[in-house]
């Protein structure tokens, strides 16, 4: 259906947890958070039946997020569920890599159509220290699982640090020569931990372009620009959410863990979907569909959102 400002709204972002294996510096604090109780998490038959009242409202696309996804128990169960919703056209999984190994093969054969890794170094001491608790060996085994099981459109997500991995960007763009992946960088976003960092911490997307001129731009998708080396077997995006705010072209809404619809990832408003059905649970989304906001204001602020990444999926 159609917002206020006239966008399409077609892609639901589900947090199906706010737990995670990692505890990415930017994203959460070191000791992890407080676990909410399970009965604030949304049952895997509420998730199921959000997700069939979205695809009622014109959402076609459904990706799944944390935390970490992957951890929630009955994941595979779910996705098999999900992918047999009448009218749904995708549905993708945005995850940290750590448990492909053992689930790459069950999620292809549950019907999920698509992943997207984040991977924010290519360098095993570094990959420890930013997600203090990670091991790229193991994302790297992940990565095979996937491509065995089929996943061919691969997508790796990048989080531009400055000072950490801005080193790596010829590295990254490397990868691309030979494998037909798409890999993006994204600008990092003030929310939670990363709000209270050094300016010098975030560096623009377009970097990428300054350093590199022999990137050539394709067409892009969704929220990212994108870009080929000449000859490269894959491609790079570009996902600058504070230096080209694409908000006018946002298609999403977004469901956090324990229920409540956000219109904007960055936004303070939210709508409680617990304990609606039918009617009134689709009449809720739409609602919230119509107050999605027009823009974010990170350009001049850190995020207007009280929660951490983890709780909202990105
Ligand atoms: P595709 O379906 O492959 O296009 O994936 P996607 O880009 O929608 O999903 P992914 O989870 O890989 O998102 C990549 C990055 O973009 C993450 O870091 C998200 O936090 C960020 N991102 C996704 N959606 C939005 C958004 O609506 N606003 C902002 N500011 N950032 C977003
Ligand atoms: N800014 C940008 N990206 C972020 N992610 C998590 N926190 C931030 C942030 N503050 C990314 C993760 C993952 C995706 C879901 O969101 O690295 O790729
Ligand atoms: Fe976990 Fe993702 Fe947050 Fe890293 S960014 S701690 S992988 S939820």
């Amino acid at each position: 259906m159609l917002d206020q400002c006239g966008r399409t709204i077609d892609y639901l972002r589900l947090s199906v947890t706010d737990l995670c294996n990692y505890r990415c510096q930017y994203c959460m604090p070191a000791d992890g958070v407080v676990k909410r109780p399970h009965t604030e998490i949304l049952t895997l038959e509420e998730l199921v039946e959000i997700s069939e009242a979205c695809i009622a409202c014109g959402v076609k696309k459904i990706r799944l997020t944390g935390g970490e996804p992957l951890v929630r128990r009955g994941i595979v169960d779910l996705c098999r569920q999900l992918r047999q919703l009448p009218g749904l056209e995708e549905l993708c999984i945005t995850t940290n890599g750590a448990l492909l190994p053992q689930l790459a093969q069950p999620l292809r054969d549950a019907g999920v159509d698509r992943l997207n890794i984040s991977m924010d170094t290519l360098r095993p001491d570094r990959f420890a220290s930013i997600t203090r608790l990670g091991s790229l060996e193991t994302v790297q085994r992940g990565i095979e699982a996937a491509q065995k099981a089929g996943f061919d459109r691969l997508k790796f997500d990048a989080v531009l640090i400055g000072g950490f991995n801005d080193d790596e960007i010829g590295d990254f763009l490397e990868l691309t020569r030979t494998h037909p992946w798409e890999i993006r960088f994204i600008e990092l976003m003030a929310m939670g931990p990363c709000a209270a960092w050094d300016k010098s911490c975030f560096i623009s997307a377009d970097t990428v372009l300054e350093r590199y001129s022999a990137l050539q731009q394709i067409e892009s998708q969704g929220v990212a620009r994108r870009y080929r080396l000449p000859g490269a077997a894959g491609t790079i995006g570009l996902i600058s959410p504070v230096s080209h705010e694409f908000c006018s072209q946002c298609s999403r809404i977004r469901v956090t863990a324990d229920g409540k619809l956000k219109g904007c990832l960055h936004a303070r408003e939210e709508i409680s979907l617990r304990g609606l059905h039918g009617q009134a649970l689709q009449d809720a989304i739409c609602q919230g569909i119509l107050q999605k906001p027009k823009k974010h204001h990170l350009a001049e602020r850190p995020s207007d959102t009280p929660r951490n990444m983890n709780e909202i999926g990105g």
